[in-house]
C-alpha cells in the first residue's frame, strides 16, 4: 500500500521520481504527489494517477536535484489533494514528509502539537510526523537528530522520507514495520519502498532493517540503528545487487499486467520448481537447512494467510491431510490472533504471502510466536520481505514481480510449492512409496506444460465472459479440494469486475443459497473427474431443475455433456493432484475477460491496492 521514492543527485531527479512512482503505482493509486527542492520546496499533488502528476510537472517545468514522491492508498482521510503526500509542517523551518504505514498514536500527538500552536491542513496521520519533526528540529537544529527523536514517539508501522526546506542537501529516511530501501548510485542516492522503483537508476540496493534511520546526499549515505539507542549507533548494511529485470516489470506485448501474469504462469511455475524437477528425488532441504529436523518433529500444521494466499492454504489442507496424513488447520490471518487459539506442541506454522508484507499475516505469525509456536515456514514471492526474514524456514516462489492487484501467478506458484511440501512430508512420514515419489516428480515436471494447455481455453472463456458481463451476481461451486478453487474464482471475479460473486461447497447449496438461483444467476462449477464428481453432478441437477444457467469447467475425463442451460469448457487432460492448479487458470481468464467487457481498471481495481501493509 502506498509507494515512496526519493532521489538526491548532481542532476535533475524529476524523471527518476516520476518513473519510480509509475512503477509503484500498483501499491496504491488514490492520489500522488512530490516535493522538489529548488530554491525552496515545490510541491505538486493530484488525486489523479501518476500520469496526471507527470502532466502537472511538465506544465510547471519543475526540476531539481533532490525530491521525494509518493503514491497513496487512503487510510486516514479520504483520497483528496489535501490528504495526498508529501505533507508539510508549518511555514517556519518547513519539513516535507512522505509516509507508508499507519501511526497509531497520531491523535494523541496531534492534540499535543495543536496545544503548541501547530495548524493542521489534512486528515492524515502523516501530517503529525511533519509537525513533530519540525518541533524537534527547533530544539536540536539537526534534521537527522530530529527524525531520531521523533520516531521514538511514534507508535505503529512506518517508512518515511523527510526533507527540510532550508537544508535541501539531504534526505533523511526511517523504517519500522514497513519496507524501505536505499539505492546506491553514482553521484546520486535514492530511497524507495520497492526495488522496482529504482531499476532505471541503480541495481545496488541496501534493505534497511527495523529501527534504521539513514541520511543520503548525492555523495553517500549514513545509516544508524535506533532500535536500542534514541539517537542511534552507526551500522553497516550489505549492498545487494538486485537481480530484478526491467522486463519483469514492463508490460511488453500485453495490455494489462494481470494478462501478462496469467500467461507467465508456465514459466513462473517452472522457475519455482526448477530445483525439484531437475532432481531425482524430493528432499526437505529445499525448504532450508533445518527443514529435516523440524519436519521430522512436526505433528500438526497451521497455515496463516489472507485473501488468495489463504485460498492456497485451504487447498494445501486437503493435500496435506489426504497425502501426507498430517493434521492441518488454516486460519484467516486477521482472525487468528483474536480468537484465543490453542497452541499445540509440534506445530509448524506456515505463512503464505505473495508480498511478505501483509500486516495481518505478519501480526498473526508474531502472535503464534508469542504462543511459543516457534517453528515457522514462509512461502513467499519477495526474498527480502519481513515474512521471509522472520521465518525459520522458507521457500521462495520465483514468480517474478506480481504487479496486477489481483493475484494470479503468485497463487499457482504457491500451490506448486505446497504440493511439493505435501510430497516432502509424505515421503518423510512413509506415506509416499519410491514409485509414487517418481510419479510426483513427473507430475511437477509436467505442470508448466499442463498450465500452457489450460491457457488454450481462452477463446471459449471469452464467449462466456460476454454473458457474465451482463449479470449482477454469480455463484461458484466446487467440492473437496476444488471448493477453495471456487472461492478463488469468485474472489477474482468480484475484485476486478465488481460482479457480486459467492463460492459455496456444492453440497451446501440446498441448505440456503439455492433460493438465489434463477435464470439471472450464472452458476459456475468446477467439475474435474474426481471421487466427488457424482455428488457434484447431483448438486448441478438441483440448479438445472430450478432454471439456473450452469457454466461448468470440466476435464477430459469428466462425463458431463452440454445441454440447454448447461455449458461446458473442458480442460484437455485429467490432472489428478494437479487439478486444482489447472482449474484455476480458466477462472482467472474468466475474471479478466469479464473485466475487459465491463471496461473496469483491470490492474488497479477500485478501492484496492497491492500489498496490504495495514491491519
Ligand atoms: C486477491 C489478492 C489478495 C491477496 C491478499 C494477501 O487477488 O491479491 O486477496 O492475496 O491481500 O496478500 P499477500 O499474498 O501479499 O499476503
Amino acid at each position: 500500500m502506498c509507494g515512496i521514492v526519493g532521489a538526491i543527485a548532481k542532476a535533475n531527479v524529476v524523471p527518476t521520481l516520476l518513473q519510480g512512482l509509475s512503477r509503484l503505482e500498483y501499491r496504491g493509486y488514490d492520489s500522488a504527489g512530490l516535493v522538489i527542492t529548488n530554491q525552496g520546496m515545490q510541491r505538486l499533488r493530484t488525486t489523479g494517477r501518476v500520469t496526471e502528476l507527470s502532466k502537472l510537472v511538465a506544465l510547471q517545468k519543475i526540476q531539481g536535484y533532490a525530491g521525494i514522491a509518493h503514491t497513496r492508498w487512503a487510510t486516514h482521510g479520504e483520497p483528496s489533494e489535501r490528504n495526498a503526500h508529501p505533507h508539510f509542517s508549518g511555514a517556519e523551518s518547513r519539513i516535507a514528509v512522505v509516509h507508508n504505514g499507519i501511526i497509531e498514536n497520531h491523535e494523541e500527538i496531534r492534540a499535543g502539537l495543536m496545544n503548541q500552536g501547530c495548524r493542521f491542513t489534512s486528515d492524515t496521520d502523516t501530517e503529525v510526523i511533519a509537525h513533530l519533526i519540525a518541533a524537534k528540529l527547533k530544539e536540536c537544529k539537526d534534521l537527522f537528530k530530529a527524525v531520531c527523536l521523533s520516531i521514538a514517539e511514534l507508535q505503529g508501522a512506518y517508512a518515511i522520507a523527510v526533507m527540510e526546506e532550508s537544508n535541501p542537501e539531504r534526505i533523511v529516511v526511517a523504517r519500522n514495520g514497513a519496507p524501505l530501501l536505499i539505492g546506491v548510485g553514482k553521484d546520486a542516492n535514492y530511497v524507495a519502498s520497492d526495488t522496482s522503483a529504482l531499476l532505471q537508476a541503480t541495481r545496488d540496493i541496501i534493505y534497511l532493517e527495523e529501527g534504521d534511520v539513514a541520511e543520503l546526499d548525492s555523495n553517500g549515505y549514513r545509516i544508524v540503528s535506533c532500535l536500542h539507542h534514541l539517537l542511534g549507533e552507526s551500522v553497516e548494511r550489505t549492498i545487494h545487487e538486485s537481480q530484478m529485470t526491467s522486463d519483469s516489470i514492463e508490460l511488453g506485448p500485453y495490455t494489462h499486467y494481470m494478462q501478462k501474469e496469467i500467461f507467465e504462469q508456465p514459466s513462473a511455475v517452472a522457475n519455482t520448481l526448477e530445483m525439484v524437477t531437475n532432481a531425482q528425488s524430493i528432499t526437505s532441504n529445499l525448504f532450508g537447512s533445518e527443514a529435516e529436523k523440524i519436519f521430522s518433529k512436526t505433528k500438526h500444521i497451521l497455515i496463516l494467510a489472507c485473501g488468495t494466499s489463504y485460498h492456497a492454504g485451504l487447498v494445501a489442507r486437503y493435500w496435506l491431510e489426504s497425502v501426507a496424513k498430517i493434521p492441518c488447520s488454516v486460519d484467516i490471518a486477521s482472525e487468528y490472533r483474536y480468537r484465543n487459539p490453542i497452541a499445540d506442541d509440534g506445530t509448524l506454522v506456515i505463512g503464505i504471502s505473495q508480498s511478505g508484507e501483509t500486516a495481518d499475516t505478519l501480526a498473526a505469525l508474531n502472535y503464534a510466536r508469542k504462543l511459543e509456536l516457534s517453528h515457522s515456514l514462509a512461502i513467499c514471492n519477495v526474498p527480502e520481505s519481513a515474512l521471509v526474514r522472520q521465518s525459520e524456514l522458507r521457500f521462495l516462489t520465483r514468480a517474478g514481480p506480481e504487479i496486477g492487484v489481483a493475484s494470479t501467478k503468485a497463487f499457482t506458484t504457491q500451490l506448486a510449492v505446497l504440493l511439493l511440501l505435501t510430497a516432502t512430508l509424505a515421503k518423510m512420514r512413509h506415506c509416499l512409496s519410491p514409485h509414487e515419489e517418481q510419479q510426483m516428480i513427473a507430475a511437477l515436471r509436467h505442470l508448466p506444460v499442463a498450465i500452457q494447455l489450460a491457457l488454450q481455453v481462452e477463446p471459449e472463456v471469452k464467449k462466456w465472459a460476454q454473458k457474465f458481463s451482463q449479470k449482477k451476481h454469480a455463484l461458484f461451486l466446487g467440492r473437496g479440494v476444488h471448493y477453495p478453487i471456487a472461492m478463488e474464482g469468485a474472489l477474482k471475479l468480484k475484485e476486478i469486475s465488481y460482479i457480486h460473486a459467492e463460492a459455496y461447497a456444492a453440497g451446501e447449496l440446498k441448505h440456503g443459497p439455492l433460493a438465489l438461483v434463477d435464470k439471472e444467476m450464472p452458476v459456475v462449477a468446477i467439475a474435474p473427474n474426481d471421487q466427488l464428481l457424482g455428488k457434484l453432478k447431483s448438486n448441478l441437477q438441483e440448479v438445472h431443475a430450478r432454471g439456473g444457467e450452469l457454466y461448468v469447467f470440466a476435464d477430459a475425463d469428466s462425463q458431463i455433456a452440454e445441454s440447454e442451460h448447461l455449458h461446458v469448457i473442458r480442460l484437455s487432460e485429467h490432472a489428478g493432484l494437479l487439478s486444482p492448479i489447472l482449474h484455476t487458470i480458466p477462472l482467472q481468464l474468466l475474471a479478466y475477460h469479464v473485466a475487459l467487457e465491463k471496461k473496469t481498471d483491470v490492474d488497479k481495481p477500485r478501492n484496492l491496492a497491492k500489498a496490504v501493509t495495514v491491519e
